[in-house]
């Protein structure tokens, strides 16, 4: 690969990590998730799962794509010959490729939304509008094909357009003007709910510590989501990483990543729910608490189309950076592959997301109840397909633990990390034994007939994983990488 594909500055794989990281997961799932699951306490348990095992599995993710300098899928051809290792390893950057056209076809949908809001709030056609109204807002947007297609079609067109102009002029310079402005329009959105919602009543729903709250699924709930708004387990991270300067620090970088991405969940939170609470509504209002109930609070509060409209810039431009990390590792492939022009490759890429997408579109209204996929699987295309991101993403993220835990010998590891032999003694456990069980937690949680069965079915999975690996990995000296 020709140096051109490297960012211009040390900054840049930071800006494009944090810009995938920060996305609908973030602004929407999180707030929500603390405050079912015991505020202070549950985001005791996130944080303990991000950095024991989202660190140190992102450090691995962005070591395997630095390493080999190459996409996912020909990056690990390339560590599996350098390291004599079987070639079913590969499978990590397949799994990855599916994952993230399956993830793209959907998120794109619901950022749609945004893009419908957007257009609501600038237009000021909710002005004074009432609960009542806003629901049968919601219920029209959805119920109408067209409308969810033309959305879908939109964002997917924006986020073509960054990805296709490439590596510097697309990524690099779209994501150097969106993360700057995206923290401006965070903190002024932070600033309006502080003045004109109820900032007391949302740190105490959000931080207030509830011990008694946090069950079991409290704990896998905040692995999966730590695991899903770090945008691991898809090879996202080991695109990004393929074109980030040798010299710069990977263990700084991942803690920073995941610190940033921490606290632009809390700062999100607060200031959702210091707006729902300041208009009198209700928490728990589920996956309408973004559609639905913040554009409520808007319409209720002094220049709050405004706000509303600004609000709404964030929630797309989150979307949006989340997204373009969803197309480039499989673009990257098809020109690396098959020496397709990067235009051609991100048409391929969104064409297929965007005939997939076709699907989750349907499953609100023309196969909301009856469809294929009710026949086959007994939910509609959206759910079947979001089901399979929670089986896929944790799998593949498995893998890379172990992969990049067993294969890569103690030097190569540490001119990645470039860091002291204690921390780099501590990824290692981490990442061979630790993330493996967390991860395989995630990962049987999916599968419905687990139930019952968890603790051998661990113990089953990281056996045969760490034997697997330990086979089929081990340690060759003296390969070196890119
Ligand atoms: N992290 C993003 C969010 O929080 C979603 C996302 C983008 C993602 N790329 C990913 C999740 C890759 C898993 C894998 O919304």
């Amino acid at each position: 690969m020709s140096s051109d594909n490297i960012w211009t500055h040390k900054g840049t794989f930071l800006l494009a990590a944090v810009g995938s990281a920060v996305g609908l997961g973030n602004l929407w799932r999180f707030p929500y998730l603390v405050g079912e699951h015991g505020g202070g306490a549950f985001l005791l348990v996130y944080a303990l799962c991000v950095f024991a095992i989202g660190v140190p599995i992102l450090i691995a993710e962005i070591m395997l794509g630095r390493n080999s300098r190459r996409c996912p899928i020909m990056g690990m051809r390339f560590l599996t010959r350098c390291h004599k290792t079987s070639r079913a390893w590969e499978i990590i950057g397949w799994l990855g490729g599916v994952s993230a056209l399956l993830i793209l076809s959907f998120y794109s949908v619901i950022s749609g939304w945004a893009i419908h809001y957007l257009g609501e709030m600038l237009t000021g056609s909710l002005r004074g509008a009432d609960a009542a109204t806003l629901a049968s807002d919601f219920a029209s947007l959805i119920s109408s094909p067209i409308k969810l297609t033309l959305y879908h079609t939109l964002f997917l067109v924006i986020c073509a357009y960054i990805v296709a102009r490439g590596v510097h002029r697309g990524l690099e310079s779209g994501l150097r003007l969106l993360m700057p402005t995206l923290l401006v329009i965070l903190l002024v959105v932070l600033f309006y709910a502080a003045a004109a919602g109820d900032m007391l009543a949302a740190s105490d729903f959000l931080l207030s510590f509830s011990l008694s709250d946090l069950s079991l699924e409290g704990w896998l709930v905040a692995l999966g989501q730590s695991f899903f708004t770090l945008s691991l387990g898809m090879g996202a991270i080991m695109a990004y990483g393929a074109y980030m300067p040798s010299e710069t620090s990977l263990t700084l970088t991942a803690f920073t990543v995941a610190l940033i991405d921490t606290l632009v969940a809390i700062l999100a939170g607060l200031a959702i729910f210091a707006l729902v609470f300041g208009a009198g509504l209700s928490p728990d209002e589920g996956p309408g608490l973004m559609f639905v109930s913040l554009p409520l609070a808007f319409t209720a509060m002094p220049s709050g189309a405004l706000i509303g409209a600004i609000f709404f810039v964030l929630v797309l431009g989150a979307a949006v950076s989340s997204a373009i990390s969803l197309i480039e590792p499989v673009a990257a492939y098809l020109v690396e592959r098959f020496s397709l022009s990067r235009v051609t490759a991100v048409l391929v890429v969104v064409g297929v997301a965007w005939a997939l997408g076709l699907a989750t579109v349907a499953s609100f209204n023309l196969w909301a109840e009856q469809s294929p996929f009710h026949d086959l699987f007994g939910r509609s295309a959206f759910e079947v397909l979001e089901l399979t991101t929670h089986i896929t993403l944790p799998f593949c993220g498995l893998l890379i633990a172990l992969f990049a835990g067993w294969s890569l010998t103690q030097t190569e590891s540490m001119k990645e990390m470039h860091t002291r032999a204690g921390w780099l003694s501590l990824w290692r456990f981490l990442v061979r034994f630790i993330a493996p069980t967390g991860v395989a937690f995630v990962f049987l949680r999916a599968l419905p007939y687990v139930e019952g069965y968890w603790l051998p079915a661990i113990v089953a999975i990281v056996t045969v994983g760490a034997f697997a690996a330990y086979r089929t990995l081990g340690e060759h000296e003296g390969h070196h990488g890119g």
